[in-house]
């Protein structure tokens, strides 16, 4: 039998993770706002799996999914914040928990434009896995990236990530399949 998680990521829904100068909280009603200005840029949301966002209802509909991710355990998505700084600066966290059949999670991550090229990933990223590994207990992390988001693929193997495989016609959105690279991460 898999043992259990070392925190079931229900317990951790109220906790405020300190990334470096960064601080991360679990997406909320109250980000609405923000999440939209980030996910209506075109660029950002261009290797996901989401159109451009409209309204304050699209922004809305992620943060329900991301919190009934939480509830379930099967997921956690933070806002990511510069420590004492209101703005919402991006996202990050775990799409996918598997802790049963498995100790996998699938990370995700994205930055508002103005942000990319700082380093500001780099910083966070070593903390989000440290939270998979030691609190969550898992064995393995994973990413899905689709073909062509070079800077996605450059974070994660500087930061020890394995290219495995191409996962092709892995995704469908925005009316077409995509190939996907996936990578992975085995606990030391
Ligand atoms: C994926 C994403 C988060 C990567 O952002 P990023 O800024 O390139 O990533 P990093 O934080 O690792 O920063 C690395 C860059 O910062 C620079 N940098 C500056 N200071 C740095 C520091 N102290 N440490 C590391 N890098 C630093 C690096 O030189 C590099 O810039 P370059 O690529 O122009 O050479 C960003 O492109 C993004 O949000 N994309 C849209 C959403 C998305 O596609 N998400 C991924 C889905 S799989």
């Amino acid at each position: 039998m898999t043992p259990g998680p070392l925190v079931h990521p229900m317990d951790l829904t109220a906790e405020t993770l300190q990334a470096g100068p960064y601080s991360l909280r679990l997406l909320a009603r109250g980000d609405a706002r923000e999440l939209l200005e980030l996910f209506s840029d075109p660029q950002v949301v261009a290797f996901m799996d989401i159109d451009p966002l409209e309204d304050l209802e699209d922004a809305e509909d992620i943060i329900d999914w991301a919190t009934d991710l939480a509830e379930r355990g099967a997921g956690l998505r933070w806002s990511i914040r510069r420590a004492g700084e209101g703005r919402l600066i991006g996202t990050c966290g775990f799409n996918t928990l598997e802790l049963e059949r498995g100790r996998r999670g699938e990370i995700a991550y994205d930055l508002a434009q103005a942000e990319w090229g700082r380093g500001v990933m780099a910083e966070i990223l070593p903390h989000v896995i440290a939270f998979g590994f030691e609190r969550l207990g898992l064995r393995r992390l994973e990413a899905m990236v689709t073909v062509g988001n070079e800077r996605s693929c450059a974070l994660l193997e500087r930061h020890g990530f394995q290219r495995e495989g191409l996962l092709r016609d892995h995704a469908w959105w925005k009316g077409r399949f995509w190939d996907q690279l996936i990578y992975g991460r085995v606990a030391d």
